[in-house]
């Protein structure tokens, strides 16, 4: 008989898989709402939330019908032909987020390029820039993906080595610096500053109130477009849907991803008004599985579990909370808390050796989930869904859990 052990899974994918990944040593079969069960029935609270993609919680009924239906009807057109169901979804995307247009891809990285694509072609077609001249400005300790153009804007050695030669024509920043914003637009041949509202994977670094606005003002001014990378922010994790609705910015071009299917399937998509949609003709860009009848449908689930269940605010509500209640540990090893709405972090001070690693596989034991970014920080994003009774007692196993050091 075939042997179900934790450590024959985790052999198993040593043994056969890619080493791009280090996880934690939980091995998970099931998931319902905030939770996941491992292979030897332990039930843990989710504090990933799949890098914030299951904000609607695991497997949630509605998205689930939303899939099985679709799947058993139609799930693959490809874009050579028609299908019944991606305007009806065009058109949600358009009327929820108030945009001309959206263009659909799979996954975050896809969409994040193909954002820098329409920034290039809106350079030449409407913005006059020289063939071959356009720059894109973008922030020190982003994180947009892994492809070799998206390393090629890294800051961080673990994406950018080794792969290179690089693509050219980024400008890198500070991140929440108008100054450095205000001077790199000097140049004319800027088209786009590429940002993300809150930097999540570097560790959840909020910018100044009042960053997004001043720097979407400075691009206005100078004729360059504000591109906001809401794959992680987006879709009411930071307590509003869209983190720049916290300043009310509206981006020029808007990327969204993860949480958009409710971690049933990649789904990413652009929006964006004509005048940048409409510079990409047909055959000029594309994705076989983006905009298909499966991922239509289950976006549009997931955006009405969103809406319905009022998970923008519920974080806002939660996340309060949680910081709260984070920041009354009285921990050494805790050097700050920080977040908005339910993306939140903890930077962890290193002691007698214990690392942030360390304190992710004791939450572990203590039936919690969540992963070290960087380091020194760990992030903590549970599905939008969770209520105050589960927070408690979330917060109740990380408070246990830090006791456990004595530090
Ligand atoms: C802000 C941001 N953009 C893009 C991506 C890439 O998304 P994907 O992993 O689906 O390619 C991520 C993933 O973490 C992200 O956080």
């Amino acid at each position: 008989m075939e042997t179900r052990s934790t450590q024959s899974f985790i052999d198993r994918e040593a043994r056969y898989g890619a080493h791009n990944y280090h996880p934690l040593p939980a091995v998970l079969e099931r998931g319902e709402g905030i939770y996941v069960w491992d292979v030897d029935g332990n039930r843990y609270l989710d504090f990933l939330a799949a890098y914030s993609a299951v904000n609607q919680g695991h497997c949630h009924p509605k998205i689930v019908e939303a899939l099985t239906q679709q799947a058993q009807k139609l799930a693959l057109t490809s874009r050579a032909f028609y299908n019944d169901v991606l305007g009806e979804w065009e058109e949600y995307m358009c009327k929820l987020f108030d945009y001309d247009k959206m263009l659909p891809m799979n996954s975050g990285a896809e969409a994040d390029e193909t954002a820098l694509k329409l920034i290039r072609k809106w350079a030449y077609k409407v913005k006059g820039v020289q063939k071959n001249e356009a720059k894109i400005v973008v922030c020190n300790g982003n994180f947009h993906g892994r492809t070799i153009t998206i390393i090629s804007m890294s800051s961080d050695p673990d994406a950018y080595s080794d792969y290179g030669p690089y693509t050219p024509g980024f400008i890198n920043i500070p991140y929440n610096d108008t100054n450095a914003l205000e001077q790199a637009l000097q140049d004319r041949n800027v088209a786009g500053f590429l940002v993300e509202p809150i930097q999540a994977e570097a560790g959840v670094y909020v910018p100044e109130d009042g960053f997004l606005k001043k720097a979407a003002d400075l691009c206005k001014k100078h004729n360059v477009l504000f591109v906001a990378d809401e794959v992680q922010t987006g879709l009411a994790r930071t307590g509003r849907m869209l983190a720049c609705d916290h300043e009310n910015v509206r981006p020029d071009i808007l990327i969204l991803g993860k949480a958009i299917s409710g971690g049933m399937l990649p789904v990413s998509c652009v929006l964006a008004d004509d005048e940048i949609m409409l510079t990409i003709k047909p055959g000029e860009h594309g994705s076989t599985y983006g905009g298909n009848p499966i991922a239509a449908k289950v976006a549009m689930a997931a955006l009405d579990v969103i809406q319905d269940e009022k998970l923008a605010e519920n974080a806002e509500k939660m996340g309060r909370l949680f910081r709260s209640e984070m920041q009354a540990i009285d921990s050494e090893m805790i050097e700050v808390v920080r977040g908005k709405g339910l993306l939140n972090a903890i930077a962890i001070k290193p002691m007698d050796g214990k690392t942030a690693w360390d304190v992710c596989l004791a939450m572990k034991e203590n039936g919690l989930l969540a992963k070290p970014t960087h380091e020194h920080i760990i992030r903590f994003t549970p599905p939008l869904i969770i209520n105050e009774t589960q927070m408690m007692e979330a917060i109740n196993r990380i408070k246990e859990t830090f006791n456990t050091f004595g530090f």
